[in-house]
């Protein structure tokens, strides 16, 4: 059985993860390929206990904050990422480690070296294959993340927070441009959908060769 591809949505707060993860469920699906769709913090029973604590919680420090993001990952990994490629499904989870490079990394000012170290041990065996980054300017998805309502405490930050894990995603990027997709997620749906199908038509092709 050939191993799924592991796909990750990434970007800051209001810049259309959700939308985009539906059209890439759907846009697989046609092509026949099973899907198993996830979210983190979060993705298995545990590790949804603990997002409600990262999300919720004021006052965590930053470091029981990343540990706690890590604590659920390790789950999702292990009971639900890993078991589905194996099973030749593909994955598509809406953030996962380049989120923590960039919140708690650039955010909250954590040395990426440490973060390095957890993704190193808890997770190797589970890079993405693609990642989608979807980058607009910080004041264009806090307006559209405000105007959702139902904030959590990631959308309650400063404008400076948020333009730290902008800038911190950005140099995720230019490190793994190979693996790392950038979509300019300020111009028309229809145009970034676009983007999206071309570079995942592309992957499908290798994938089934
Ligand atoms: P988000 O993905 O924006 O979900 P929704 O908008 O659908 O509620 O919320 C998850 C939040 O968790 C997001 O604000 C960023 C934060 N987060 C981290 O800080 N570090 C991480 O490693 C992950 C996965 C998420």
């Amino acid at each position: 059985m050939k191993r799924g591809c592991f796909l990750t949505l990434e970007g800051g707060e209001g810049v259309g993860k959700t939308t985009n993860l539906a059209f890439i469920d759907d846009f697989l699906r046609r092509r026949g390929i099973e899907v198993v769709v996830t979210r983190e913090p979060g993705g298995v029973p545990v590790a949804e206990k603990l997002r409600e604590l990262i999300l919720d919680e004021t006052g965590l420090l930053p470091e029981a904050e990343l540990l706690l993001i890590f604590a659920g990952r390790v789950h999702h990994v292990r009971d639900k990422i890993l078991p589905a490629l194996e099973r030749g499904q593909w994955v598509v989870s809406d953030r996962f480690v380049d989120a923590s490079y960039a919140y708690q990394g650039g955010g909250r000012g954590l040395s990426w070296r440490r973060i390095e170290y957890l993704e190193d041990w808890l997770v190797a065996g589970c890079r993405p294959d693609l990642t989608f980054l979807f980058d607009a300017p910080v004041e264009i998805g806090l307006g559209r993340a405000r105007a959702r309502g139902d904030i959590n405490r990631f959308e309650e930050e400063t404008v400076a927070f948020l333009e730290r894990v902008r800038q911190a995603y950005l140099e995720r990027w230019r490190r793994e441009p190979g693996r790392i997709c950038r979509i300019d997620a300020s111009r028309p749906l229809a145009e970034v959908q676009e983007a999206i199908a071309a570079r995942l038509s592309r992957l499908v092709e290798t994938w089934r060769k």
